[in-house]
């Protein structure tokens, strides 16, 4: 399989807006970002992935782009965005931008020239119906609410799968793309050497047809965009796939097609929603369906494509707080996480935070959430007349702002995130569950990812080799091998707070067995030792085969 830089790499989402603040003004900046490269580069990733700092009104924290070419005020300017390139590539870090394509901000130029009148040049940049009795389907947006918007100046709608403040660009219009094309073509020359892209699987739809993911178009846009962008630089991208499937990442991903690197599969992400219901309508974790869904991406793909390994994002709950158990065994269970992700094959994402084991806020006040999406959802339900408390409790389990609070970096007033007030409460753990603290303690979550990292730097059967599941239904144990020329990776995870049985599968030669990583300080150094695991303990053991005389 060919082997391409990024596959070795890890990536680290930096949320700028809730990082780090250096001029107490409350929000994060790239100047605090600068001032964390050396903690960042402690930690052994070598891609920072972050999420938008493109000139914004920030109706969506910055997901509304009003100029691709400028940087948002609140974060700084384009000279600190030059002097972030150049400090990270001293460190030998890449820099992946946050793509947004499939809308602007309703502030952006084209959209405001777009929505003066029918004839105006930029009018078909967007997507423009006449409907006489209400909106021209019944498409809704993301964030509740149509999809469609009545704009009084030209008497039409224009469609918004997002905010009304994000309007959808129609990317059918060869004019649009060749813009967007040029822009990412500006911020590669600048030395940023990827982009994650948002929903891209977007881009095709044909509103007319209800279809919105996977549209006809969609493969031969991402083709045209390689040709005429990616392809002339080394680069690296993941595309933000809500809709894919194991067959759909092959066509995104495939060695040939010239597409993307990799994309972010959601299925692992909805098992605690109702099928069909949406994000809000909770259900219980299934483990078993969660193993299933790992381990087919994991073979789907095996050579054929390439995985994106993630547990958290800008937009998920904090996975301690999902999977793990955020009390009692919140650092155990952070670690076996991390074991299980960073072990698999594909490139592993680390988001903000989850390297020192942050959790989830607990706000059952409405008021104190920030997001558009919870306080849309909110309104929505309670005009419904949705009892209060059971929507707070859907926000409270599946809302953004869960990951959207400040960094704790200290004990110091704000976890130190700021010397102003921040734009969002910071978690009140932030005493016991800070970076400073992290880094003074050997055996801290953060150490334990270092050594994730470092692991799949030194072993190339963490890159490389094939994965298979064993004890598929088992209700407590996650177990997988990885097999590469003479080698096999043996990694066995306990899931809860119990002590399972554990029995050696035979294949396994233990005389031969070397333990290389676990998250509990008493180890185990041979299989053969463990009979039954303990809370939340997860293992690797690296097994050479037997010589053939
Ligand atoms: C996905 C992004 O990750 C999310 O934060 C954003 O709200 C939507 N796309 C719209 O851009």
């Amino acid at each position: 399989m060919e082997k391409a830089w990024w596959q070795k790499s890890t990536i680290y989402q930096i949320y700028p807006r809730s990082f780090n603040d250096s001029n107490g003004d409350g929000i994060g900046d790239l100047e605090g970002i600068i001032a964390k490269l050396d903690y960042l580069q402690l930690l052994g990733i070598d891609i920072i992935w972050l999420s938008p700092v493109y000139q914004s009104p920030n109706d969506d924290n910055g997901y509304d782009i009003s100029n691709y070419y400028d940087i948002m005020s609140d974060f700084g300017t384009m000279d600190d965005m030059e002097r972030l390139i150049e400090e990270t590539k001293k460190r030998d870090i890449h820099i992946m931008m946050d793509l947004v394509i499939n809308h602007t901000s309703d502030e952006h130029h084209w959209f405001k020239e777009s929505r003066k009148s029918k004839d105006n040049p930029y009018r078909d940049y967007y997507i423009w119906r006449e409907s006489e009795n209400g909106p021209p389907s019944d498409i809704t947006s993301v964030f509740s609410g149509s999809a469609w918007e009545w704009d009084g100046q030209t008497d039409e709608y224009y469609f918004h799968l997002f905010s009304k403040k994000q309007p959808d660009l129609n990317l059918h219009n060869p004019e649009v793309r060749e813009h967007l094309y040029k822009m990412m073509n500006f911020w590669l020359s600048k030395g940023v050497s990827g982009f994650r892209m948002d929903v891209i699987d977007l881009i095709g739809k044909e509103v007319d047809e209800n279809v919105l993911t996977d549209g006809p178009k969609l493969h031969d846009y991402l083709q045209e965009m390689n040709e005429k962008v990616l392809s002339r630089y080394p680069t690296v991208t993941v595309g933000e796939t809500p809709s894919a499937t194991t067959e759909t990442a092959q066509l995104y991903t495939g060695k040939g097609r010239n597409e993307l690197d990799m994309v972010f599969t959601f299925q692992h992400m909805s098992l605690d929603e109702r099928a069909g219901e949406g994000k809000w309508a909770l259900k219980e974790l299934d483990f078993t369906e969660l193993k299933k869904v790992l381990s087919t991406w994991q073979t789907s793909l095996f050579q054929k494509g390439w995985n994106s390994l993630y547990w958290n994002n800008h937009d998920q709950p904090r996975i301690v707080s999902r999977w793990g158990n955020d009390q009692e065994y919140r650092v155990e269970s952070a670690k076996m996480l991390a074991t299980v992700l960073h072990m698999m094959q594909g490139t592993p994402f680390i988001y903000q935070g989850e390297e020192i084991g942050m959790t989830n806020i607990d706000w059952d006040d409405i008021t104190r959430y920030r997001d558009i999406e919870s306080i849309n959802y909110f309104n929505e339900k309670k005009t419904e007349g949705v009892p209060e408390q059971e929507i707070m409790q859907s926000i409270r389990t599946k809302g953004r702002d869960n990951a959207r609070t400040p960094f704790q970096w200290n004990d110091d007033a704000h976890g130190g995130f700021t010397n102003g007030v921040p734009w969002i409460e910071v978690n009140a753990n932030y005493h016991e569950i800070n970076a400073l603290e992290a880094m003074g303690n050997q055996d801290s979550i953060f150490y334990h990812y270092q050594k994730l990292i470092a692991l799949r730097k030194r072993l190339d059967i963490v890159v490389y080799g094939e994965y298979e599941l064993l004890l598929e239904d088992h209700p407590e144990i996650m177990a997988y091998t990885r097999t590469w020329e003479e080698q096999t990776l043996l990694v066995v995870a306990n899931f809860y707070g119990g002590n399972p049985d554990f029995k050696l599968p035979e294949t396994v030669d233990d005389a031969r067995s070397t333990l290389i990583i676990s998250n509990y300080s008493d180890t185990r150094e041979r299989p053969s030792e463990i009979h039954t695991l303990r809370p939340y303990e997860a293992v690797v053991y690296l097994i050479e085969k037997q010589p053939n005389n």
